[in-house]
């Protein structure tokens, strides 16, 4: 039998979809194939934006045809959209002919669930009340020579335009040593990047462990690989944690560190519990402790109130922290949040005219840092072929793509590469 799965949203989705194919494979379902051939069809869903929930919708809708065509086929419904409040019921409504739903809480179930549609008309199964998924569906990976590693699931901060506490759950962390033991198996199998993931990994703890004594155990680990992990919540970024940074040469020297407002004001109201000023101190911190350090970010525009001096701070802070990338947003008000409710909602228009300006200047930055690289030796760690551009492409320790030609395959090979020419965060170059 065979399986297809479609991921919407971040890294945290993309390796959860890892996971339900393992647990598919181990429900019978041995072989991924196109949608039209798949005995199973399962949506991953995203819904911290609008735009995703509708993009999943749509491509969930889009399916009728193929259903009616196939009644054996089955359709699964999870990820964070199925387990936002009425969301599931209103799944159901619109496409009767959806087989599961099953929410962030109960990942590990979707083999019972599969059973249990065979004997029942619909399932739905959704755990609102429980903590965050924890361990129980080994990930059928597919990301070599990456690997992706929860420490924590759910998040505490309740920022205000953000609904992923609502429907991820109070924060958990992993224990300390299943996290190590994962990143033995994982480097012993050839994995080359372990990549830690968490809402805010700064928050982690396990009885004495936090973040940077794991992330310390993490980097001991022998076998030479790479070490990252994201994301840091600014309020919670320490000097123990560049300590740690500083101390390991597996530690990629790149922070994703969303400031989402240059604007003590706005940052105010978004409960981000820091001004624009303290985030400037904690990329000092870690500027002057490691100077080639780089840093990305999270910028969000539009929130409610956000005036054209508040989006002045944000563009200005683009420059002031040098981010070398950025995912910037507009604003999108979550049913649930507080931020929802306030008043000073910002037009659409308004909104889209200062992204454009933002993901200008954000271009601007990253192209004037790429082109800095020109004419020097980087290490790639080789990921992929690209059959179109008909080049090896893998990441650099700062985050920036590299490509290049080479006779043999190097995928999962750590190779250096000097850079020929720069194309926004794109390095291309001749292996050395
Ligand atoms: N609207 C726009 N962007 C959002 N993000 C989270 N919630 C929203 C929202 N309601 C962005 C934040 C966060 C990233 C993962 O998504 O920038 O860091
Ligand atoms: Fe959402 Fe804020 Fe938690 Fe990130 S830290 S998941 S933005 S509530």
């Amino acid at each position: 039998m065979k399986y297809h799965i479609v991921t919407y949203g971040c890294q945290m989705n993309v390796h959860e979809s890892e996971k339900i194919a393992g647990l598919l494979r181990s429900a019978g379902y041995s072989e991924e194939a196109p949608v039209e051939e798949a005995d199973i069809v399962v949506f991953n869903t995203c819904c911290i934006r609008e735009n995703a929930e509708n993009h999943a919708f749509g491509n969930i809708g889009a399916l009728k045809k193929l259903k009616r065509q196939k009644k054996g086929m089955l359709i699964a419904v999870g990820g964070c959209m199925a387990q936002e409040a009425g969301k599931a019921e209103l799944l159901v409504r619109k496409f009767p002919f959806i087989d599961i739903v099953f929410g962030t809480h109960n990942v590990a179930e979707l083999p019972s669930l599969i059973e249990r549609k065979r004997r029942e008309k619909k399932v739905v199964s959704l755990l609102p009340d429980r903590a965050a998924t924890e361990d129980g569906a080994e990930a059928y990976r597919t990301s070599y020579p990456n690997a992706w590693v929860n420490i924590t699931y759910g998040c505490n901060n309740f920022c205000t335009y953000c609904i992923v506490p609502y429907v991820r759950g109070r924060e958990k962390s992993r224990s300390a040593d299943r996290i190590i033991e994962e990143v033995r198996a994982l480097v012993a199998a050839g994995y080359k990047e372990i990549t830690l993931l968490g809402q805010n990994v700064n928050s982690y703890r396990d009885g004495e462990t936090d973040f940077p004594a794991l992330l310390d155990r993490v980097a001991s680990v022998d076998g030479k690989f790479r070490v990252r992990f994201m994301t840091s919540h600014p309020k919670d970024f320490s000097a123990r944690l560049v300590e740690v940074m500083k101390k390991h040469d597996k530690i990629c020297n790149l922070l994703h560190l969303p400031a989402q407002s240059g604007s003590s004001r706005i940052l105010s109201l978004m409960n981000r519990r820091y001004t624009r000023e303290q985030y400037l101190e904690k990329v000092a911190l870690l500027r002057r402790e490691i100077p080639e350090a780089e840093i990305t970010t999270d910028l969000i525009v539009g929130f409610p109130t956000e005036t054209e001096e508040d989006f002045a701070g944000t563009l200005s802070l683009v420059e002031e922290a040098d981010f070398s990338s950025a995912f910037t947003f507009v604003y999108s008000p979550r049913t649930g949040t507080k931020a929802a409710t306030m008043e000073g909602q910002i037009p659409e228009e308004v909104s889209k005219e200062r992204i454009a300006r933002l993901i200008g200047r954000v271009n601007e930055n990253t192209r004037r840092k790429s082109e800095r690289y020109v004419g020097k030796t980087i290490e790639i760690l080789c990921e992929d072929f690209d059959a179109k551009k008909g080049l090896y492409l893998g990441r650099e320790p700062l985050g920036r793509m590299g490509y290049f030609a080479s006779a043999e395959n190097c995928v999962g090979k750590f190779v250096q590469m000097k850079v020929t020419r720069a194309n926004g965060v794109s390095l291309y170059g001749e292996l050395i």
